[in-house]
């Protein structure tokens, strides 16, 4: 299963896509993740990345097309992979689809994450992420059952920078303005499904796995 999860930030992209990895057994590569990671060791490109994820700003596109098609080749991308935060502009779509034409293997859907703006505030506002191992937490509607300690590995929970609130506005008008015409894009292709990214977590869930089914995707 080749799966693109499109949607505004805070729309649980990243809280389903852990999910679904383990549920399908298929990576989840999220260029957020990948772009922190990189920020995280501080080298000149890190810095250059973190300028404009501070800001709530789209980092180049030439950069974070190259560090995708890089993760595509990875063997476990092989039998199927699940985009989340990418793509993100036009540009971005394209080459992925000319990277995929390569391996005759295109991208089999694209789930729309209906999202409205009060909730990805709220749900941005109150994000907690794990500094070992990433786990999503959220204060109110998923909370650790020690505050400020992740349940899986006992690392410490931390508010990312960009979830303050001037930079979540901004993200989400970066999304309005480069990325939600990708809805567009992808219903031209007649692979685009939704779902209601307003419901709670195993809501959103079995949405996911009745459009699964219902396209037997596998
Ligand atoms: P990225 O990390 O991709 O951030 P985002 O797209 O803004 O998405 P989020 O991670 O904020 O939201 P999400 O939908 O994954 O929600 P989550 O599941 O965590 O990108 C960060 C930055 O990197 C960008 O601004 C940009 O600078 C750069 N970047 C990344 N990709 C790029 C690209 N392709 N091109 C250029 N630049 C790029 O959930 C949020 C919270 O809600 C959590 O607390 C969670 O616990 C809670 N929650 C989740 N689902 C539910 C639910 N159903 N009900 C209740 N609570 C829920």
């Amino acid at each position: 299963m080749r799966l693109i999860l499109l949607g505004p930030p805070g729309a649980g992209k990243g809280t389903q896509a852990k999910v679904l990895s383990q549920q399908f057994e298929i990576p989840h590569i999220s260029t957020g993740d990948m772009l922190r990671q990189v920020v995280s060791q501080g080298t000149p490109f890190g810095r250059l990345a973190k300028g404009y994820m501070d800001k709530g700003e789209l980092v180049p596109d030439d950069v974070v097309i190259q560090i995708v098609q890089e993760r595509l080749q990875l063997p476990d991308a092989k039998s199927g992979f699940m985009l989340d935060g990418f793509p993100r502009t036009l540009a971005q779509a394209e080459a992925l689809d000319k990277a995929l034409q390569v391996s005759a293997a295109p991208v089999d859907l694209v789930i729309n994450f209906h999202t409205s703006q009060e909730v990805s505030i709220s749900r941005l506002g109150g994000r907690r992420v794990c500094k070992k191992c990433n786990a999503n937490y959220h204060i109110k509607n998923m909370p650790p059952k020690r505050e400020g300690i992740c349940d899986s590995c006992s690392g410490e929970l931390y508010q990312r920078e960009d979830d303050t609130p001037s930079t979540v506005m901004n993200r989400l008008k970066v999304y309005e303005e480069q990325t939600k015409e990708l809805i567009g894009y992808y219903k031209a292709k007649g692979i685009l499904r939704r779902v209601d990214g307003d419901l709670e977590v195993n809501g959103a869930n079995r949405s996911l796995l009745e459009i699964f089914k219902k396209e037997a995707l596998k």
